[in-house]
């Protein structure tokens, strides 16, 4: 009895401070230590070309030269920016003729649609979700509805839906996210094109440079009460992390007693 008490105290301990040391952890790719205070310019180009990989969505920002667009908000104004990036196998999934089939001005109006004036973390989209529409650099009717689920950020451009995947920045003034498809405004999409099926949810593979070690007992925590379909399971999201180690850690308190 001593003995298996101790035993799950300390494994609480270890799963609280594994919960806190994920939280901690940077999601960018080299762990170098902090370096001495940074200028508070963020080269947008770069953290794309590293992160991803967004290759095309990089493609796509400097040849419509969105990037500049973004990077003055990101340089100059206390607004910030949000950028929600879509992966290459996200446009790799979109019809090639729903792109190839718009003008110029059109693209330039779906990048400028993956943006929204101001830095929001992802805790801000808990308030945000009470926001029937958020209006994106596209302007005018290009606007954005998010919902919260259960820490899950689900987004609706009217004409698809995606959620975000992962956080590749979040430091005030930028924030970068991974989306799972790209964001098709319902302002293009809705009325000149003919409907073109929505893509099937095409299965993730496992995105590597995604999660750090998950821990298997996370995604045991995670089936019974999750809802959501099958692929959000193995997101690894912050904030599920944590969530997930705490379910864990309150059952193990319940078996104390
Ligand atoms: C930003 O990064 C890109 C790619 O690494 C580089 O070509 C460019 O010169 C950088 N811009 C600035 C202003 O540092
Ligand atoms: C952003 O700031 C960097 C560093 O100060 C500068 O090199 C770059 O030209 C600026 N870009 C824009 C679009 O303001
Ligand atoms: C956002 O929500 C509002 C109110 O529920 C709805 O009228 C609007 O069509 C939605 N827009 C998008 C882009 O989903």
């Amino acid at each position: 009895m001593e003995f298996s008490t101790v035993f799950i105290i300390s494994n609480i301990m270890l799963l609280l401070s594994s919960a806190s040391a994920k939280t901690a952890s940077p999601p960018s790719l080299s762990p170098t230590p902090a370096p001495a205070p940074a200028p508070d310019f963020v080269n947008l180009t770069e953290l794309l070309s590293v992160a991803g990989p967004f290759h095309t969505f990089l493609g796509y920002l400097e040849s419509t030269k969105v990037i500049d667009t973004f990077q003055n908000q990101a340089n100059n104004t206390e607004e910030g920016i949000t950028i929600f990036v879509p992966k290459d196998t996200a446009f790799s999934s979109v019809k090639k003729s729903a792109l190839s089939k718009l003008t110029s001005d059109q693209i330039k109006q779906v990048i400028l649609f993956h943006a929204l004036p101001h830095f929001y973390s992802l805790a801000d989209f808990t308030k945000l979700s009470e926001t029937s529409s958020t209006p994106t650099f596209a302007g005018g009717d290009y606007t954005l509805n998010f919902t919260d689920n259960s820490g899950t950020v689900l987004i609706s451009s009217g004409w698809s839906r995606t959620k975000v995947s992962s956080a590749v920045h979040s430091t005030d003034p930028v924030a970068i996210y991974q989306v799972d498809k790209v964001l098709l405004p319902e302002a293009i999409f809705g009325t000149d094109i003919p409907p073109a099926p929505a893509p099937a949810p095409t299965p993730d593979v496992a995105p590597a440079a995604d999660s750090p070690t998950e821990h298997s007992a996370d995604s045991k925590a995670s089936s019974p009460s999750s809802n959501l379909d099958g692929s959000s399971s193995h997101k690894l999201l912050i904030s599920f992390g944590i969530w997930a180690n705490l379910v864990l850690a309150s059952f193990a308190v319940l078996v104390l007693f």
